[in-house]
Formats: C-alpha cells, structure tokens, sequence
C-alpha cells in the first residue's frame, strides 16, 4: 500500500482565516464562509490506499480548553486545524491564553491557572461551532467578568436552554434569545455551587458543560447520562490529574482542584474517518488503510452498525494514545445489505448518520432508524436535509420524526444541497462514488469546520471529486 500524506495544513481556507485574524483584537473571528463552494463528484471511482485523517474534533476543543485551565505547559499533537476547533483557539487567545501554533497539528498552550482567565475585549464569534460554544458557556460560567457568545445563522438557531438551564441551577446568570438560542451573555458569576444533574437527552456537550462548570463550583457536581456519551472530557480531566468520581453512568467531581499541564497525542477523528469507511464498503474494488484512528467505545457505533450491515472492516494494531483508544482500520467493499439500527448505538455514532444514510441506499433491502431525534438540531436538520438528497438521487427516503427509513437502490446523477453541513456534504460526495452520472454537491465551504483539505485527502485516494465555484 501506499503511504498518503495527512492534510497540507497551511494551504487550507480555515487556516488562511485564523491566520488573518490571529493579530485582531477581541476573538471576533469573521468566519468567511462563503455559500460559493461547491463539489461535482464523477462516478466510477474506487478507494486505495494508506490514509491519516484529520485530529479528533471533540478532543482538539477539550485539549485547548483543559490546556489552558492547566498550570503549566500542554503539548498537543495532532490537532485538527479545522475552523471548529481554531475557532475554540482565538476564543481562548481572546481570554488571555498565551499559545504557539497549530502548526502541522502542535500546538503549545501556556496554560494559565483555573483562576487566570481575563475579561475579553469584544463578543466571542465561535463560527459554526456547537461544542465551543456549549463547552466555553460552562467554562465561563464561573469566571468574574462578563462574556458574550456569537455564532453563524446555523449556530444562532441551535438550543441552547440544555446548557444554560443546568448552569442556572449551579447559580449561573447567563442570557439567551427568547427562543433559547446565541447570543449567550454570561454575567460575572457570584459563587456556583454543585448540583447532582439527570440528562434529559444524550449529550455529551451538556455533560461537559455541566463539568467544566463544576470545577468552579462549591461541593459536588454530578452528572447522568440516559445513554453514555463520549467521554473525552473525562478522560482528560483525570489526564491532567483531576480526580472524578465515575460510577455507571454517573460521573461527579468536587470544585476547586487543580490541573496540571501535560501532553495530549490527538487521534484521527472516527467522525471523519467514517467518510472512508463508507465510501470503501459501497465502492467495487477498494481497500484503504486508515491509520491511527480514535476508537474510544463511546464512538465506535459507526463501526458496530457498518458491520451489522455487512461491512469487511478489520481493526488492527490496537493501541492506546493520549489516555484514548486507537487503531488503524482496514476496510475492504463488501455487499451491504440494510437492518433496524438498535437505538443504544445511536448516540454511539450520532455524527455519522448522514453517511452511513448513503450505506443505507447502497444496501439491499431497507434500513431503519429510530430514537435519533437529535439529528434535527446539528448543523442543518440531517433527517429532512439527508432526505430530500437521497431522494434528489433517485433513492427511497421516508423520514419520521425520530429518523429514517431507507430502501436501497442506485443512486442517480443530480444536484444536492448540502445546507451549509459539513458532514451532508461529505456523505453525499461518498455517494458520488457509486452514481450513475455526476453527483454535484453545493453549499460545502463548512467541510472546512471539520476536515479541511477533504476534497484532497479524498481525491488522492481516489474519489474523482473537484471543487467548483458559484
Ligand atoms: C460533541 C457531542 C455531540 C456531537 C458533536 C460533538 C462533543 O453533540 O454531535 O459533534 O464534542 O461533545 P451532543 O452533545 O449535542 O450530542
């Protein structure tokens, strides 16, 4: 097999953007995505090959952030310099932190103390960045200065009260629109204190939130969770040495500890390695080779459901990096075929759905999803989103409130819509693969929140994909 290189870091259009902004004042961040980005996919295509995918999106944020709370130094490698994650960056940069790089996936925080965050000059503009932006509202629940949160139409239209309700209860004064959503103006705080938290839904960002917050809290702050969640905030806290108390699925800790500064080797993102995997099960003749991927049980339903579908996925070498579980996963095409995807893997997998749709049409017979309501409020609606682009491409699609029904067939040429959603655009273009004409996808430029240089990475292993402008 051939040995592909990862991403070329400099050249990506979310790089050009923080490097432009790094010397503004205030984090405000202008996030230049322009609608104008768009993808034509030629079909016929296979996948081969040897290939790194971009750092881990949820752990790159928790790293900065846990970074920069530490006293002393953190080291991380394999950042993602994705405009999601550089978006929690300048964020922190506006708070005060001190911190060299990402360069080629290092990057040196110069952490400053759980008590050292200083009062930004302006609003903090987190993009399209749900996990910023819900991470950094607990975060700076409990500083003593005032904050406001900005995000993207997308951002300004996600809930928000599923942070800010449990933060009110810890003694958080924090603001939202009347309909729940950014801007978030967060008053200086009096004393928080900790609060024994139910999770009404699944979400790993609420946790977190609830968490971060609870270091700056009086007494004991725990959290359960219905159904586990990644826990990458967990891990990293004990990583930096802060004792958390877990229990099934209930996690706690006692405010006012410590953090120590450490190193943190970011795998490649499942997320992002779930595209691979998909587009090399559906395409005759591939088999790639996807290195040092981040494997943690919390995030491995992609893999869980592909098999159950009958995808040929082996996982090899397994290993441990930075606290987190990785491997590199080979897989080979393999007939799928669909199933009823069991509701415990659905917030095990809740990011990949918009591809493992496109296994979905390429599969024989039909596939169901149930409980995964969430899917409504990511980026875009990926139920009615992914849908109305299945059914763009000539496949059967009935979505329902809570998921899908899909009946496998061929995928057509066409245009889609992507709806500004990173990962809709990634499916469809997998689906490009296996097209019987040109499959073009518009509205992509936010692939770049969470896997630049995906149109490169992709071709070099052998999707005929171009960017196209307006
Ligand atoms: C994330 C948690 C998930 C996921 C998101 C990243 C995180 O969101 O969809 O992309 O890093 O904690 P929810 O917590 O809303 O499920």
């Amino acid at each position: 097999m051939v040995l592909r290189r990862g991403v070329k870091k400099n050249k990506s259009p979310a790089r050009r953007v923080y490097l432009a902004v790094l010397h503004r004042p205030a984090g405000v961040i202008p996030m230049q995505h322009s609608e104008n980005t768009h993808y034509r996919v030629e079909p016929g295509g296979r996948l081969r090959g040897c290939l790194r995918v971009p750092g881990d999106k949820s752990i790159s944020h928790r790293a900065a952030m846990l970074g920069a709370l530490a006293e002393g130094d953190t080291e991380v490698t394999g950042f993602l310099e994705g405009a999601d994650s550089l978006a929690t960056l300048a964020a922190l940069r506006a708070l005060g932190v001190e911190m060299e790089g990402p360069e080629q996936g290092r990057l040196l925080i110069h952490g400053v103390g759980l008590h050292g965050l200083k009062a930004p000059a302006g609003a903090l503009d987190l993009g399209n960045s749900g996990t910023s932006m819900r991470l950094l509202c607990g975060l700076l629940a409990g500083q003593g200065f005032e904050v406001v949160l900005t995000g993207d139409a997308s951002l300004s239209r996600r809930p928000m009260r599923r942070v800010t309700e449990p933060l009110a209860r810890m003694g958080a004064r924090i603001e939202t629109t009347a309909e729940g959503t950014a801007p978030l103006r967060i008053h200086p705080a009096g004393d928080l204190h900790g609060i024994h938290y139910e999770l009404p839904v699944a979400s790993a960002q609420v946790k977190s939130a609830v968490l971060l917050a609870g270091l700056y809290a009086r007494g004991e702050t725990c959290v359960s969770e219905p159904a586990p969640t990644r826990d990458h905030s967990e891990r990293m806290l004990e990583g930096l040495g802060y004792p958390l108390r877990r229990d099934g699925a209930r996690v706690c800790l006692e405010g006012g500890g410590r953090l120590r500064g450490t190193r943190i080797d970011v795998p490649a993102d499942i997320s992002s390695a779930a595209f691979f995997m998909v587009g090399a099960s559906i395409a005759p003749g591939s088999e790639i080779l996807l290195r040092h991927v981040g494997m943690n049980p919390t995030r491995t339903g992609v893999v869980e459901i592909l098999r159950a579908m009958g995808a040929d996925i082996q996982v090899l070498n397994p290993r441990r990096a930075g606290g987190e579980p990785v491997a590199d996963l080979q897989v080979r095409h393999a007939p799928l075929h669909g199933i009823e995807i069991p509701e415990r893997l659905v917030p095990l997998a809740i990011d990949e759905f918009p591809v493992l749709f496109v296994a979905a049409a390429c599969a024989e017979g039909e596939t169901l999803l149930t409980g995964a309501g969430e899917l409504r409020v990511k980026e875009s609606d990926r139920i009615q989103v992914m849908a109305d682009g299945l059914r763009a491409l000539g496949i059967e699609a009935r979505p329902r409130e809570d998921g899908i029904r899909i009946r496998g067939g061929r995928f057509s040429g066409g245009a889609v819509d992507s709806h500004g959603d990173h990962r809709v655009a990634m499916a469809f273009a997998m689906a490009g693969l296996v097209a019987e004409g040109p499959v073009r996808i518009s509205d992509c430029a936010h692939v770049d929140t969470s896997f630049p240089g995906f149109p490169e990475l992709a071709r070099e292993a052998g999707l005929d994909i171009r960017r196209e402008g307006a």
